[in-house]
């Protein structure tokens, strides 16, 4: 599938290994950034990712910063957009499973690569259970309420 990805300097470490992962699953990756360990502001990149998916431009998103909890908070601004913070194997299906997440947002300072792949791989394969559809359609209702450009 075609995945959007964004990290800020706290997730650039990683950046490139997490894109080689993707690509070796075959998936097509769309890299925003950021493209150097400066110091730079995640909303600039959880921004143009949430765009792409919320457009569905790409299917799902990735985002990583120091805690994912930065990029969460700024993707979730953009209509459409259930992104998710993940910190565990559990957690990444979860957010699938239950919450419908279309973005991962994860912390590269409080996980390994090797953790963050892992995380990364279950919340791609894991799809969404319907019986949790209620739930999901009552959030996009909040978001109808306050955009009224996606009514
Ligand atoms: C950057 O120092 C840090 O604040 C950022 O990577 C992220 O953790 C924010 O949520």
């Amino acid at each position: 599938m075609k995945i959007s990805l964004g990290t800020d300097h706290a997730g650039f470490l990683i950046k490139n290994k997490v894109i080689n992962f993707l690509q070796s699953l075959g998936h097509e990756v769309v890299d925003y950034g950021t493209n150097s360990a400066e110091s730079c502001d995640y909303p600039d990149f959880a921004y143009k990712v949430a765009l792409d998916v919320s457009s569905n431009k790409s299917q799902k998103g990735v985002l990583i910063c120091g805690t994912g909890i930065g990029m969460a908070i700024s993707a979730n601004k953009v209509p459409n957009i259930r992104a998710g913070v993940c910190w565990s194997k559990e957690t990444a299906q979860l957010i699938s499973l239950h919450n419908d997440a279309n973005i991962i947002c994860v912390g590269a300072r409080f996980a390994s690569f090797e953790d963050i792949c892992d995380w990364i791989k279950i919340f791609l394969e894991t799809k969404f259970e319907e019986r949790h559809s209620k739930r999901i359609n009552k959030i996009i209702q909040i978001e109808k309420d306050f955009c009224t450009n996606n009514k």
